[in-house]
């Protein structure tokens, strides 16, 4: 069972990655390309609080004008700050150039490479650290954003309203992490609610867990995650 979940998953990343300039391909990661960790922090930086499509044209003139983290280091901190302009949250833009000296002075100018080294970076918390971890790295850390959340309660049908349900549909991410391949798998998650397992009209019809799915036939796709109100 779990090895059907985690096959069929990723065949259909294989198929429908979604392009993102900090992302490698599955095709060039099974060819060995390995993503730049300094592109990876980057990008879970900026789409903390932020869409992917807001992201893109950021991470792309940042990374132009800085393509790497000693580059991001030596940088003025008003030319950093009027690039962010736009992007809100102006905390992140701080701790990006906070984190990027700690990574030149602290860490002889590498990222660290183990989600322990990674939580000491400012601005770096769990969420992302685990991100890195697992997409930039290969390890099996678990990733649960939003989109995680919602694709594992309907998997499983979980009526545990969040924020009560977090460990819950944690575990069941965690539980789903291949070994070979932990990025692709983190990231063909965040797909899958970003493009089928959508939070209304859910594109059941073309989902590679339609049949697994105990909220599809349940029918209580839609409904789920359940919430407790604020
Ligand atoms: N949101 C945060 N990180 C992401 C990623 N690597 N791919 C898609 N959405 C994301």
């Amino acid at each position: 069972m779990r090895d059907r979940l985690i096959n069929d998953l990723l065949d259909w990343y294989d198929a429908n990655a979604r392009v993102m300039p900090w992302r490698v391909s599955p095709a060039d990661r099974k060819a060995g390309v390995k993503p730049d960790p300094y592109r990876v922090w980057m990008s879970e930086i900026m789409l903390q609080q932020t869409t992917v499509a807001a992201v893109r044209d950021y991470f792309n003139r940042f990374t132009a004008r800085w393509p790497t983290v000693a580059d991001l280091a030596a940088a003025d901190d008003a030319d950093v700050m009027a690039e962010w302009a736009g992007l809100g949250y102006y905390a992140r833009a701080r701790n990006l150039l906070k984190c990027a000296r700690f990574v030149v002075d602290e860490c002889g100018g590498a990222f660290p490479d183990t989600h322990a080294g990674l939580l000491k970076l400012p601005g770096v918390g769990p969420y992302t650290a685990g991100a890195v971890s697992s997409i930039a790295y290969n390890l099996p850390e678990v990733v649960v954003d939003g989109n995680v959340e919602r694709v594992m309660s309907r998997l499983y049908d979980e009526h545990t309203p969040l924020p009560a349900a977090k460990p819950v549909l944690t575990e069941y991410a965690r539980a789903l992490t291949p070994i070979d391949r932990p990025g692709d798998y983190a990231q063909a998650v965040m797909d899958l609610g970003a493009t089928i397992c959508t939070p209304r009209n859910p594109a059941c019809g073309i989902c590679p867990w339609r049949d697994p799915c105990a909220a599809r036939a349940a029918g209580t796709a839609p409904e789920l995650p359940k919430k407790t109100p604020k």
